[in-house]
This record gives C-alpha cells, structure tokens and sequence, in this order.
C-alpha cells in the first residue's frame, strides 16, 4: 500500500531517477491487468493480451516513434507529425488525455488514475518489438 500512495504522489520525482527505478516503483502486473481490460480490445502487445486491430500494435513502443508500426495504415496526421519519441513518462502523460498532448488524434481511451497510467507505461516497456 505505501508503495502505491508513493507512487502516484512522487511520480514526477521518480522521473528525474533512473528508469530501473521507475520499473520497479510502478507495478508491471497491474498494468498487464489494465491493458487486457481497457487496450487489447484495440491494441496489440504482449502474448496472449488480445489481437485489437483497430490501433497500431504496441510491442516496443517505448523507444520508438509516434506513428511507426508500419502494419498499421491508419494513423492521424497529428500522431505522424509528432518527433519525440516513445518513453514511460510521455505515454504516461498521453493516456491522460491524449487529445491534449496530440490535438485531433484517434486515440480515443483516457485513463483517469496516474497509478494505472504509470503501471500502463511499465507494462508496456517490458514488451520488445516484434522480431
Ligand atoms: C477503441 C480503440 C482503442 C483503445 C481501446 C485504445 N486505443 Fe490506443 N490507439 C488507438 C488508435 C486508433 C491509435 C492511433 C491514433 C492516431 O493515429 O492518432 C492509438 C494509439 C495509441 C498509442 C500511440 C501508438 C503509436 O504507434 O504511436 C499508444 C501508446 C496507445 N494508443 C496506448 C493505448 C493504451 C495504453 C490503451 C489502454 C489504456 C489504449 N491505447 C486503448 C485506438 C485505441
């Protein structure tokens, strides 16, 4: 339980540590459990996470560019324009209200609580891309 309380109030603190230490403050599980529940509907990620086509696929997100599963021809001119990369912190950011950070995007999900919102992003960090 206090490992929840500090994350959700000392994420933004966390951000300026390393992100070993980011992964293991967040908890992966959970954001496993979010993603199967709010995104495989949409999205592609790890195995067994659903086969959601009408997103693009999320394995190896963090670290890539906006906008590059190149299987995915749907993509907004917003999402395709943006340059800054993939990291826990920004999808974090996004999925609060991804209107917000790419005004006129197709992602449609928010997620309310910055707990969910950082085990989400540590979740989907721990997902190579797609050999
Ligand atoms: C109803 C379908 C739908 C659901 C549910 C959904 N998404 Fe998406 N998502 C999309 C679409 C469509 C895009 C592409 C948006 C664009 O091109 O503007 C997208 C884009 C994204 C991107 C950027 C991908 C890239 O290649 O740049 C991320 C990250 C993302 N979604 C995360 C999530 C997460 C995490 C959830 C669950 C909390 C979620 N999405 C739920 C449809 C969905």
């Amino acid at each position: 339980m206090n490992t929840r309380i500090l994350t959700g109030a000392a994420f933004g603190a966390l951000l300026a540590l390393s992100a070993p230490a980011l992964a293991s403050a967040a908890d992966v599980a959970n954001g496993q459990a979010l993603f199967r529940q709010q995104c495989g509907i949409c999205h592609i990620a790890g195995k067994g996470d659903g086969e959601g086509g009408q997103g693009p696929s999320l394995k190896g997100v963090v670290g890539r560019k906006p906008a590059s599963d190149e299987n995915f021809g749907a993509y907004t001119q917003p999402l395709m324009d943006a340059t800054a990369p993939w990291t826990e912190a920004n999808i974090a950011v996004f999925l609060a209200d991804p209107q917000k950070v790419y005004p006129g995007t197709a992602m449609p999900i928010r997620v309310g609580s910055p707990t969910d919102r950082a085990d989400l992003a540590a979740y989907l960090a721990t997902i190579k891309a797609a050999p």
